[in-house]
């Protein structure tokens, strides 16, 4: 199997339009480099690259993915996962309007519904090249071009343009194995690390974990937002309950994603960023690149 991470950054991206914070202005500067908004390409060995998550960045991230020599009108990517409706996470399905075949999407029906009613991506791709939906409900396992998919619950919380109870499974992770061996769990939002999140973790050979905020107080600390992490439905990584002290306990490679522009281990000098890497854990960047 192949992964790669096209964008390891949180909504906003690095640095982020409207944002002077320091891991902003860091990459406004040139001293670290930018990052695109969440997503990662996965592929069996003889398989196409799947999309998992359509970032507003998707249109240079599929470059990364485009090879020499491909036919003149063709796409580097044979379906779309979504694992939540976030925007980060969907806005890229209208950038993909161009494509000459219905897009391939994949997720849980709640997401679907979030992108036909709340943000109706979907509704409005059917004029344009259509769309074939298949479900990915957390609990079952598919089979997609060559990798055995497991979805798996891991949140409840609605995206925020959805004003609805948060009773439902909103965001979901996934476990992709393939027959030569190889298994990867992806969990780009993670509130809490229940113990059957433990032991899934514990069985992959590489993860691909939440790394939005260090603090749960970050956002109110430099005054943009009064939303903690937590009630943003991100375990934080610092202190002795965030989630740091737990992953540096498991066996798989585990790589940061999902890093939101405020977080310090965007940093290389930071504190923050000496702690991860002590821990034996890898801060993901864009085009890392991972063969299981
Ligand atoms: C999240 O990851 O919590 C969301 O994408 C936040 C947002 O609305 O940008
Ligand atoms: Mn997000
Ligand atoms: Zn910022």
């Amino acid at each position: 199997m192949l992964l790669k991470i096209l964008g390891a950054a949180a909504g906003g991206g690095l640095p982020q339009w409207n944002c002077g914070c320091p891991g902003c202005q860091a990459a406004r500067e040139g001293q670290i480099s930018p990052l695109t908004q969440s997503s990662i390409a996965v592929r069996a060995q003889a398989g196409p690259w799947l999309l998992v998550n359509a970032s507003p960045d998707v249109r240079s991230q599929l470059e990364r993915l485009r090879e020499r020599g491909a036919p003149m009108r063709s796409s580097a990517i044979a379906g779309v996962l979504l694992t939540d409706a976030e925007i980060d996470h969907t806005a890229g399905l209208m950038i993909l309007r161009e494509s000459e075949q219905p897009l391939e999407v994949y997720s849980p029906a709640t997401v679907k519904q979030a992108l036909t009613e709340g943000f109706p991506v979907l509704r409005t791709l059917t004029n344009y090249c259509g769309v074939n939906w298949t479900a990915l409900e957390p609990g079952t396992t598919s089979r997609i071009f060559g990798l055995t998919v497991e979805a798996f619950s891991l949140s409840k919380k609605p995206p925020k343009y959805e004003q609805v109870e948060p009773d439902r499974d909103w965001a979901i992770g996934l476990t992709f194995r393939e027959d030569t061996g190889g298994v990867l769990t992806y969990a780009p939002v993670l509130s809490e690390l229940t113990n059957s999140l433990r032991e899934r973790f514990e069985a992959s050979d590489c993860i691909l974990v939440d790394g939005t905020f260090w603090r749960n107080d970050e956002l109110q600390r430099l005054g943009i937002s009064g939303r903690t992490a937590l009630e943003m439905g991100h375990l934080p990584l610092g202190g002795s309950d965030g989630s740091l002290q737990q992953l540096k306990m498991m066996p798989p490679r585990t790589v940061l994603t999902h890093i939101n522009n405020t977080n310090p281990i965007h940093l290389p000098d930071s504190e923050e960023r000496h702690s991860v890497t002590a821990a034996g854990i890898e801060v993901g960047y864009d085009g890392l690149t991972i063969e299981l």
